[in-house]
């Protein structure tokens, strides 16, 4: 039996001509493969700029100290994320607010989110969790109201709209991830994308030293070394050539799983609205996760348990009530989605998740 693991970068012939031609050009680190990747970001997701960076916990933090956060300042971010996301807030020198979700759509709980914001909140850092994006309306006039800034979190959103326009795009900051269980990969990497030509230059200065441009040995303020790789940059540019194509397929695949579990009334998913978004990994929700996980790992199928919740991870634990981000991790698993996955596939897969809950 062919294993069908939960998730593998596919990388090609492509790919490896990209990288051959950028290791036979002499220039290795950050220079024009890597601007020619930003570009191609910022015209996809429809921004005036973007910064590629090492990581998308990185640029996170990276985007708060370009905002002027810092330790005293408060971030609010959801229960139930990448440990990246607070981690991210840490970094930077401010303090995560953790915040309940909503449970039709793994993001953010607005209500929550208002009753939590103080004198020292700063910024709100939403997470497109599983590319599903919380009332971006609503939580732009919070922002605006309470004079904060929006951070988004769109690791797992290259693809992915609110309303017509990308995630990343509709705050001060956006921040993907190109790390390998992305819709495509870079091995590791971020991407920052703003309007804000003031905002682009201060990251970039926090990003290569504090300098100006890489041309100058001027350091007008402090930064660091968070400088990505032509290597990585070539890999970008031929997996952003196949991006069109795995978003529609991630969508297709998305509706077969929702068409062939429908029957099964023990796994819920969420109604998910595939005309904005592309599900990163396909999710469900069942009552005993680990059963299922280790029925299937039985038939050569891998899945992944969820995140565990923020609140519960021992560098965070404190006060708090999160019924509905404990429901998720609780209760979600994540299914094989790798983009090549044919249909055959998902069908096999579903067909051992039926026989898992016949057996009872
Ligand atoms: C929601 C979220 N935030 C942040 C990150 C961190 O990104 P990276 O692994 O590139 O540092 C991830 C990575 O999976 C993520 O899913």
């Amino acid at each position: 039996m062919i294993r069908i693991n939960q998730m593998e970068p596919w990388i090609g012939e492509e790919e490896k001509k990209e990288l051959i031609a950028t290791i036979d050009s002499g220039w290795v680190t950050e220079a024009d493969r890597t601007y020619e990747f930003e570009k191609m970001v910022a015209e996809f997701v429809d921004s005036r700029y973007a910064l590629a960076v090492n990581n998308g916990t990185v640029s996170l933090a990276i985007a708060l100290m370009a905002l002027g956060i810092e330790r005293g300042d408060e971030v609010i971010v959801p229960d139930f994320t990448m440990v990246g996301s607070p981690n991210a807030v840490l970094l930077a020198g401010a303090s995560p607010i953790l915040i309940d979700i909503q449970k039709d759509n793994l993001c953010l709980d607005l209500y929550e989110v208002v009753k939590k914001i103080s004198q020292k909140t700063k910024a709100i850092m939403p997470v497109a969790m599983n590319a599903r994006a919380p009332d971006m309306e609503a939580l732009k006039k919070i922002a605006k109201d309470y004079d904060l800034f929006i951070v988004e979190d769109a690791a797992q959103a290259l693809g992915s709209y609110y309303k017509g326009k990308h995630l990343g795009t509709l705050g001060e900051i956006g921040s993907f991830s190109f790390s390998t269980p992305k819709i495509i990969t870079t091995g590791q990497g971020g991407v920052l994308v703003t309007n804000s030509k003031r905002l682009r230059d201060k990251m970039y200065r926090i990003k290569d030293f504090g300098r100006i441009d890489r041309k100058t040995q001027k350091h007008d303020t402090i930064g660091f070394n968070f400088k990505f790789t032509d290597i990585q940059a070539a890999l970008g540019i031929a997996q952003m050539k196949k991006l069109k194509k795995r978003i529609e397929w991630k969508r297709e695949m998305y509706r077969i799983y929702e068409e062939e579990l429908a029957e099964v009334k023990e796994v819920k998913m969420l109604p998910t609205d595939l005309s904005q978004t592309t599900p990163w990994f396909v999710d469900i929700f069942v009552n005993k996760p680990l059963s299922l996980k280790k029925f299937l790992s039985q038939k050569e199928i891998g899945t992944r348990e969820f995140y565990p919740t923020i609140h519960s991870l021992k560098p965070y634990r404190g006060s708090g009530r999160f019924p509905v981000s404990t429901w998720a991790s609780q209760c979600g698993l994540w299914l094989p989605s790798s983009s090549f996955l044919t249909k055959k596939d998902i069908k096999r897969v579903c067909r051992e998740i039926k026989n898992f809950f016949k057996k009872g």
